[in-house]
């Protein structure tokens, strides 16, 4: 009976504490570009929850590290990768969060982006590595396409000029100036992600996503040449 009313405590507690940190991305990210806005951060949310459901992994570390993973993404941030870690920390340092718990949502944050995927990874765990599925998953299929567009006009780049060949081995100052057409980051980037998945159940939800990018390129050539 005590443990179960003290389960109950911990329950509602983490309950209150998801829900705080909802409505603090939700106005953190208030005036966010549509690529990388709130709903980008539930879709992430639902995302590693469904693949949390066969991975395992601890559901408190992988919601909160989801919700707070783009707070202060760093191509919207000059270039600084050090300003959402430390808005998170801040944060979290708020809701009664153990120092341990606090540190590990931190390091996801800091690891998730594909652009550390040109380096060394420093850092790796199943809630990373669940949420690093989402995200990718997210950036694929017909919302990825969306996105990718979108961040596209964001740039002001052009939709697809064929005199430019996609970079083959991209560096990550390069990735990070994003001057590209949209179409070659498909190549730059989303086609390559399906084989970057970090679990089986990532791998298998990736399949669909990008058979419909290759079937959209496909159309696009073909309404390209008349
Ligand atoms: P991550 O979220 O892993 O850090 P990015 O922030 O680079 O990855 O990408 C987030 C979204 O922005 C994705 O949907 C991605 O396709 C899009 N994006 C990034 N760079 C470009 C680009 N040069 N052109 C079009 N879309 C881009
Ligand atoms: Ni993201």
């Amino acid at each position: 009976m005590f443990t179960f009313t003290i389960n109950l405590f911990y329950e509602n507690m983490n309950k209150t504490i998801i829900e705080n940190t909802k409505n603090f991305v939700k106005q953190k990210l208030e005036n966010a570009e549509a690529g990388h806005d709130y709903w980008h951060v539930l879709r992430v949310l639902k995302l590693s929850e469904k693949i949390a459901e066969k991975e395992g992994g601890d559901l408190f570390i992988i919601r909160l590290g989801a919700l707070l993973h783009d707070i202060a993404d760093a191509k919207f941030n000059n270039g600084d990768e050090t300003a959402g870690p430390q808005i998170a920390r801040k944060f979290l340092q708020t809701q009664n969060i153990p120092d341990e718990v606090i540190e590990h949502i931190v390091k996801i944050i800091e690891n998730i982006s594909f652009k550390n995927s040109f380096e060394k990874q420093k850092f790796t765990s199943k809630e990373l590595q669940i949420i690093q599925d989402a995200d990718r998953l997210d950036a694929i299929g017909a919302i990825g396409i969306a996105r990718a567009f979108v961040y596209g006009g964001y740039k002001n780049n052009p939709i697809y000029n064929p005199d430019l060949k996609p970079i083959q081995n991209l560096d990550k100052e390069t990735y990070k100036k994003g001057n590209t057409t949209t179409i070659n980051h498909f190549y730059e980037k989303l086609l390559k992600l399906k084989d970057m998945m970090n679990t089986p159940t990532g791998r298998l939800l990736a399949v669909d996503r990008h058979r419909f990018m290759q079937e959209f390129l496909e159309q696009f050539y073909k309404e390209w040449e008349v």
